[in-house]
This record gives structure tokens, C-alpha cells and sequence, in this order.
């Protein structure tokens, strides 16, 4: 970060950085077995606040296709991003969808490149940590400041037509991620049918909550933030 310093925009932009780890030996049979040599290097870049409080934000709920192949969701792999890219393009065209969520048989897991929570009352909803999708760190930081905004954290699965229902009756939705922080869902489309999420201020005051932390407006309770230039 300080090599980068000069680099850092203004917030709400940020200097994204991704580790990145890669095999080098130089052998093409290494491609079905472990690497010895790796090459591990960090890319650091400016990037903008792409999903801006107040935009829309319409989901696609996909129950057939999988994002990638289930033992490798946790994995942060570019293969993963590919596989889902089919899927994403699709439903931009078809449907005017920002993002896929990605339910396979029903079961509600992420979409291509952030976390998913329900918001129904006074309970978080999201899938508890399996092999099959990314266990974000965005995830993990809404899921504590929720509990002490007095949220019941529920890890547990849920199906789309459990979603349905809540959304139905009023319950709000969010996507968490580094690059989309905390994103109010406004719409689904379900089986070909558009539903309205009927309000997002649950899922914005959280998003509030979580960026004061980040720009050193809130306290920072639980030592989130470190001092590098
Ligand atoms: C597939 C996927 N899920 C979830 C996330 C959210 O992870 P984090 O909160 O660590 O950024 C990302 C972020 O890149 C992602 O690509």
C-alpha cells in the first residue's frame, strides 16, 4: 500500500488489492498436478464506487445453472468467474438484470462476485459457510455490525421459495462485497416474473454502518481499520 500511496483515490474509490497466487514451473504436464514453483504478487488498483447507494440493483434468480463447479466456490479462482459469465450475459440480455443470484435446485447461494443476505424483519438470512460460494470478508463484517445494531444473524440455508415468500411480504435483500460494499436489492426476477422489493432502509442504514467504520466516521469496535501511511 505505501509503494502504492500515490495511486489511493479519494473516498468513496478505494485501492482494491487482490494476492495473487500462480504455479510456475516450467512443465505443460504440470497442468494435472501441483505446481513446486509459484509466483505469488499483488495487484493494486484504484477502483470506483461501481454500485452507488440509490442505483438499482435486479436480480435474476437462476435455479438450473451453477456459478462454477461446487467444491470450487470458496476458491477465488478466475476459472470461477468465467463459468458464471455465460449466465450473466444472459440474463443482462434477456432480462435487463444487473447480476445473477445463483440458487442451484432452489438453494440460495451468491452471486458472481458478491454475497447475498436476506433481511426479513429483525433476521439476517444467508447461506452458512459450505465449499460451494466465496466466504467474503464483507459478509463476515455485516453479519457482526448487524448482531450489535440488535439483527438476529441466521447462517442457515433457505430456499427461493422461502425468498420468495419474504419478499413478497415485505422482507429487504442485500449484496455484500469489496466492490459492491452493501447493495439493496430492488428487484428479483423469479421464474419470469418481476417482483418489487418494497424498501431498501434496512439495507442502506447497514450499509451506513459499515462504511462509517471504513472512512473513520464511526468507532471501529473491533479493529477493522490499520494505519499504513
Ligand atoms: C464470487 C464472490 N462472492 C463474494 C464476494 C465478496 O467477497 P468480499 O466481501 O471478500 O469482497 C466476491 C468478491 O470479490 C466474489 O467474487
Amino acid at each position: 500500500v505505501k509503494r502504492a500511496a500515490d495511486e489511493i483515490p479519494d473516498a468513496p474509490a478505494s485501492l482494491y488489492l487482490r494476492p495473487t497466487l500462480i504455479g510456475t514451473d516450467p512443465v505443460i504436464g504440470k497442468a494435472a498436478t501441483p505446481s513446486d514453483g509459484t509466483l505469488l504478487y499483488i495487484l493494486a488498483s484504484p477502483v470506483g464506487d461501481y454500485f452507488k447507494a440509490g442505483s438499482p440493483m435486479k436480480l435474476l434468480v437462476e435455479t438450473e445453472n451453477m456459478r462454477c463447479a461446487p467444491h470450487m466456490g470458496r476458491v477465488k479462482c478466475g476459472g470461477n468467474y468465467a463459468s458464471a459469465l455465460p449466465w450473466v450475459l444472459k440474463a443482462k440480455a434477456e432480462h435487463g438484470a444487473h447480476q445473477v443470484l445463483f440458487c442451484p435446485n432452489g438453494d440460495v447461494q451468491e452471486t458472481a462476485a458478491a454475497n447475498f443476505a436476506l433481511i426479513n424483519g429483525n433476521e439476517i438470512i444467508t447461506k452458512p459457510l459450505t465449499a460451494e460460494f466465496l466466504h467474503g470478508v464483507t459478509r463476515d463484517s455485516v453479519l457482526t455490525v448487524a448482531k450489535d445494531m440488535g439483527y438476529t444473524v441466521s447462517e442457515r440455508n433457505f430456499t427461493v421459495a422461502e425468498l420468495k415468500a419474504a419478499v413478497e411480504n415485505g422482507a429487504e435483500a442485500i449484496l455484500t462485497g469489496t466492490a459492491a460494499v452493501i447493495s439493496p436489492v430492488t428487484s428479483f426476477v423469479i421464474g419470469g416474473q418481476e417482483i418489487a422489493v418494497q424498501s431498501t432502509e434496512r439495507g442502506n442504514a447497514i450499509r451506513k454502518a459499515v462504511t462509517d467504520i471504513q472512512y473513520g466516521l464511526a468507532e471501529d469496535k473491533y479493529g477493522w481499520l490499520v494505519e499504513v501511511c
